[in-house]
């Protein structure tokens, strides 16, 4: 019989594509709210015995967290002998420390209520930083996809002479590996974030590069001031209008429009958060992933 796959809200074109790429049978669920905000979800169809798998990204978690754990319950509940989530975006992957006395580690008891409730986990480049290896966090296997492939495949047939940027030592990681795929030069940028929205970034000298396009590369975009600051300084510095590439579109608020507003010439993301700027898809990549772990 085919595995199953059950979109939570807004994540239906990720499980069509999915359903397509591994021949599995798509399955509605509701999620609902009642009248006093708890959340309300029912599987509707016979998934006895069928091997599941839930999408759902999880940009703005807190509303989707708890529908998401009862989802799971219910798929359970329905006899499916399995239930994996495929979850483009993994929040609360960047609280991965305790910064200040009395806080928690999010990401700690986020990964371990996850883990609770699925079997296995397919996600794209999460915030690994002071966690080194999601199964630090993630008691359940788990695969990372990493958008770098496709990122510079993107960035090779619509940029002319890239300077691939990381707007602070952590994207090192993804801008090198982007910088490599893509044979384009790359330079790392130092960060200093004081506050959410407060945030210095100091640019080495950047004279030689005047004839290329800038390209910004970060993971995460949300507030949007690490690349709004960057771009700041590389348009005072003499450079092109750079283009600004984010792996997962997460957009806070006004996010999108002060990045345009700050001189992007053009702004571009993967398609782990349904938004305006994804050119970039991955769902090929999740689906190999998924495939590895399917039972
Ligand atoms: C930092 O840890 C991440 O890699 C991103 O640089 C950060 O999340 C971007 O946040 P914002 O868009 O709010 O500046």
């Amino acid at each position: 019989m085919k595995p199953v796959v059950i979109a939570m809200p807004g994540n239906e074109r990720l499980v069509d594509q999915l359903a397509d790429h591994l021949a599995l049978e798509r399955v509605a669920a509701i999620v609902q709210r009642f009248p006093d905000g708890e959340s309300h979800v029912r599987v509707e169809a016979s998934i006895e015995d069928r091997h599941a798998l839930i999408v759902c990204t999880l940009d703005r978690p807190d509303d989707k967290l708890v529908p998401l754990l009862l989802l799971s319950c219910a798929v359970r509940e329905a006899g499916a002998r399995s239930v994996g989530l495929v979850a483009p975006y993994l929040a609360y992957m960047r609280q991965d420390t305790r910064f200040k006395p009395g806080e928690t580690i999010s990401a700690q008891h986020i990964g371990a209520w996850i883990s609770r409730h699925v079997d296995w986990l397919v996600t794209v480049d999460p915030h690994l930083h002071r966690i080194a290896d999601l199964s630090q966090v993630y008691s359940i296997p788990s695969r990372v996809v990493h958008a770098a492939d496709s990122v510079a495949r993107w960035v090779r047939s619509q940029v002319r002479q890239p300077l691939l940027i990381g707007p602070d030592e952590e994207s090192a990681q993804w801008v090198g590996a982007v910088a490599q795929r893509a044979n384009a030069p790359f330079i790392v940028l130092t960060k200093h974030r004081r506050g959410d929205r407060d945030v210095e970034v100091s640019v080495p000298d950047v004279e030689h590069w005047q004839t290329h396009t800038p390209v910004l590369v970060d993971d995460i975009v949300s507030t949007a001031r690490t690349m709004i600051e960057t771009v700041g300084h590389l348009r005072r510095a003499g450079l092109a209008a750079p283009v600004c590439v984010g792996v997962h579109a997460v957009f806070a608020q006004t996010a999108f429009k002060d990045l345009r507003a700050a001189g992007a010439s053009e702004i571009v993301s993967c398609d782990t958060i349904e938004h305006p700027s994804n050119r970039i898809a991955l769902a090929p990549a999740i689906a190999a992933s998924v495939r590895e772990l399917l039972p």
